[in-house]
Order: structure tokens, then C-alpha cells, then sequence
């Protein structure tokens, strides 16, 4: 099947590469030249588990291609999928600009029938906004063209997002038309052997469809945070209660893990964009404005606890940040709580000393050059002339400390762990203050 994907960023690319991979011709659409020209060169912008071999294979097979040329894209594909952001706007709703951009380019060169596929993530009622679009730029063309317009959320993790193309838990397809029902069964027939993931329902049901699972596990999240918080005033341990919830299947052991708060792309902005749609239809959504409200505070934890350690006296201290992604296997910053965290403790005068396996560079690229961030290569580096240690992303590589090691080497003997990865028990024993999530006594100051 020929397809074409405008966009090539996160979504679009990996998209791009599955629908190559298992034989389908694509072209990648992207307005930024400089973009192109590196991935026409075989170089990813992006670091996610297995998509540059990926995409290198499918190139060379001639299967995959990039351009700026969206003349060719349009003419080229009978499935075109849309890929390209929507940012949250200063309100919170999401920014159609860059979507309905590429309506009116689709409109402006489509000769013959097209399947206009919704992969970015928008609001209930963008489908509609696509169609009437594109039905604009063709009056004024003064064709009368037949299209489609379909939604079809992508629901996959960073890190995993290839293995969640492949193997996700459901294909959702929100059209009335059985053309199209037809078309998305034979690009998606690949992945769709094993069982039949495939769930057609209507253009609004799959647009909610995305927010509500996003909205959904986001509250899982903060309903643990919450209750983590409330375990540190009541002397109870989050990772027993955690376990003791989790053993009923109802509930299950997923995303109910506690921790400085949730970030990156999706929850942060899904949330907003949930409840402001939920606002905007005159029907405000209580929980999820709280889920929101309570992973804002959850995302000051871990300077909060700094705080108490060193009884505010954070000026002039040196911290060792681990971990400035927002979650492991990634190098994206976006809405990390190590961000919080360090914007806080800049404020309050102390200096970072931050490792992260994948994420120097795009911490670099953000706050750029300054006196009080260092950046170290290696992750015990960072602990060098550190007052205290902060866990911020549970990468493996943080897993395995010699207690006695770290006591030594801090100045002072404080480790906060953002990601609850070890025993309160062993780290005391080792002569380490420990502060983590909702773990009891391990919250009190211990520092004279
Ligand atoms: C998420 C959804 O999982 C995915 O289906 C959707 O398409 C996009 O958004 P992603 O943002 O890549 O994917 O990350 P995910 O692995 O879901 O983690 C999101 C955040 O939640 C991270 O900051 C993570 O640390 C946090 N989290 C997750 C917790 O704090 N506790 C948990 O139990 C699970």
C-alpha cells in the first residue's frame, strides 16, 4: 500500500518505519528541510530503542523515504496520516495550528480520492475541523474531490514504542465508512494476526478514546501519589500498601507505582487538554482537574524534602541530581520533575551536579551554559563535593550503589529518591539519611 505520513517527528516516525516494515511504500512529509536532510542521511533526531535501524533498513529497501516536497506526498499515498503536533496552548487547549495546516496543504494538491488518517492526539471534533478544511481549499479549487477523514490515536510509550506499534493491545479506528474500514484493514493486517486488535467505532469515540485512556492512567498516578503522601503522615510504608492494592486484580499492579510526579509529552498536555474540552462543552471534570492539581504538587516533592533535610539552608549547597529524563530510556525533558527540581533549587541558590544516561545533551540545549549546572559523563561523578543525592528517574544504572561508598562521598549523608528503589532499612544501616515517596519514618529530617 502506498502511504504518506506528514510529520516527522516522535509519532510520525515510528509509524513511518513499522507501516515500511511490513512492506508498505511510505513517504514522510516534514516542512523542516533540516529535519529531512538528516534523516534522508540515515541520522534519527530522536533517541528511541531500535527506530534508527529500523528506519536505515526501510530506506535501503526503498520501502521509506523522506521530503519536504508535500506536492509529491499528497499525490502519493491513498492513506494519509496527519503526525504533526498539537502543543497546549497558554490555556491549556490543544493548538490545531500545525493539523489543519496540513489539511489546507492536502486540499491544495489532492487530484483524486484520500483517507485522511488523525494520528496526533486532538480534541473531540478535530476530524470535523479537518474535513470542512479540506473542503474549503477544494471549493476553492473548484473541485469536488472525494475524501475521508478518520481517527486512528496512537497509544504508544517512548522507550517502547516500536514494540508497542507492533504489538500494542488495540488498533483504534473511529470512521463510518466502510472504504476506509477496508483500507486501515489492510494497512494494519500485518499487525493484526495474531488476534484481531483492530476496534472500528465512531470519528468521536476514538478521539475521546485517547484522552480518556491517557486521563485514565494519569489518575492512577496521582491517586498513588496522593496516597502516598497521606502514608508519610500516617506512618505507613506506600510500598506495602502498594503491593496490598495491587494483588486485586481489579486494581492490578500497574502504573500505581509512586513517584515525583508524571511527565513528558503526553499525560501533562492530554490532562489539560481533557479538561478544557471537558470546560469548554459546559461540563467541568472534577477528578481530572485534580489529577492535574495533584501532579503539580507531586512535582515539588522532591524539593520539598531537600528542604526539610537541610532546614532551608540550601544556598551555596552543591546537589547531585540522577536522572533528568522524564522517565528511563528516553533522553525527553519535557515536563520532568527533575526540571521542577532543579528550576527550584537554582532559586533557592544551591548548585546541580546532574548524570543522566541519555539526557546531557537536551538538558544542555535547554538551560544552556551556566555557573551553577554541571553536567557530569559519568554517574558517580556527580556525587563529587555533593551535599546530598537526588534520585529523580529510575534508570538501571541507579539500581546498584555501595552504600558505604555513597555515605562517604557525600558531604553530607542525604539521599532523596524520587523513585522508591531502595530499602529505607539498608540505607539507614549504611548511615544514610533517606528520604523517599511515602515510605513513613524515612521522610523525617535525620540531619542534626
Ligand atoms: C504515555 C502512555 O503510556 C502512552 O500510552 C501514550 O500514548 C503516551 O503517554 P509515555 O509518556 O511515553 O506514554 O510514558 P509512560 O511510560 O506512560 O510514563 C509517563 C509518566 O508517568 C512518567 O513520568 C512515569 O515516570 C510516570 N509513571 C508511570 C509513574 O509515576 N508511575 C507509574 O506507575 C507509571
Amino acid at each position: 500500500m502506498k502511504i504518506t505520513i506528514f510529520g516527522s517527528g516522535y509519532v510520525g516516525l515510528v509509524t513511518g518505519a513499522c507501516l515500511a516494515d511490513v512492506g508498505h511504500d511510505v513517504i514522510c512529509i516534514d516542512v523542516d528541510e533540516q529535519k529531512v536532510a538528516r534523516l534522508s542521511a540515515g541520522e534519527v533526531p530522536i533517541y528511541e530503542p531500535g527506530l534508527e535501524n529500523l528506519i536505515s533498513k526501510n530506506m535501503a529497501a526503498g520501502r521509506l523515504r523522506f521530503t519536504t516536497d508535500a506536492a509529491e506526498g499528497v499525490a502519493f499515498g491513498l492513506l494519509q496520516f496527519v503526525a504533526v503536533g498539537t502543543p497546549s496552548d497558554e490555556d491549556g487547549s490543544a493548538d490545531l495550528t500545525y493539523v489543519l495546516k496540513v489539511a489546507e496543504t492536502i486540499g491544495q494538491h489532492m487530484e483524486s480520492y484520500k483517507i485522511i488518517v488523525d494520528k496526533s492526539t486532538v480534541p473531540v471534533g478535530t476530524a470535523s475541523k479537518v474535513e470542512r478544511a479540506i473542503a474549503k481549499v477544494l471549493e476553492q479549487r473548484g473541485l469536488s474531490t472525494e475524501f475521508d477523514v478518520c481517527s486512528n490515536p496512537e497509544f504508544l510509550k517512548e522507550g517502547a514504542a516500536i514494540e508497542d506499534f507492533s504489538r500494542g493491545s488495540r488498533i483504534v479506528v473511529g470512521t463510518d465508512s466502510e472504504r476506509v474500514k477496508n483500507a486501515m484493514l489492510e494497512c494494519y493486517g500485518p499487525y493484526n494476526r495474531q488476534r484481531d486488535k483492530m476496534l472500528f467505532m465512531g470519528v468521536r469515540s476514538a478521539e475521546l478514546t485517547k484522552y480518556a485512556a491517557n486521563a485514565m492512567l494519569a489518575t492512577k498516578i496521582s491517586f498513588i501519589n496522593e496516597v502516598a503522601n497521606l502514608a508519610e503522615h500516617l506512618g505507613a510504608d506506600i510500598e506495602e500498601v502498594r503491593h496490598g492494592i495491587g494483588s486485586d486484580p481489579r486494581i492490578g499492579y500497574s502504573f500505581i507505582y509512586p513517584g515525583c510526579g508524571y511527565g513528558g509529552s503526553c499525560f501533562p498536555k492530554d490532562v489539560k487538554a481533557l479538561a478544557h474540552t471537558a470546560e469548554a462543552a459546559g461540563h467541568p471534570a472534577d477528578m481530572v482537574n485534580a489529577v492535574e492539581r495533584v501532579n503539580s504538587r507531586q512535582k515539588n516533592k522532591l524539593f520539598e524534602k531537600l528542604y526539610e533535610a537541610f532546614d532551608g539552608q540550601l544556598a551555596g549547597k552543591t546537589i547531585a541530581v540522577w536522572g533528568l529524563a522524564f522517565k528511563p530510556n528516553t533522553d525527553d525533558m519535557r515536563e520532568a520533575p527533575s526540571r521542577s527540581l532543579m528550576e527550584s533549587l537554582w532559586e533557592a541558590g544551591a548548585r546541580v551536579q546532574a548524570y543522566d544516561p541519555e539526557a546531557t545533551d537536551e538538558c544542555r540545549r535547554l538551560y544552556g551554559e551556566r555557573d551553577d549546572l554541571v553536567l557530569a559523563d559519568k554517574r558517580d561523578e556527580a556525587l563529587e563535593g555533593a551535599h546530598a543525592l537526588v534520585i529523580c528517574t529510575e534508570w538501571k544504572a541507579f539500581r546498584t550503589i555501595d552504600f558505604e561508598w555513597l555515605r562517604k562521598t557525600l558531604l553530607e549523608p542525604v539521599v532523596i529518591d524520587g523513585r522508591n528503589l531502595f530499602s529505607p532499612n539498608t540505607l539507614k544501616a549504611a548511615g544514610l539519611s533517606y528520604y523517599a515517596i511515602g515510605r513513613g519514618d524515612s521522610v523525617r529530617p535525620v540531619l542534626a
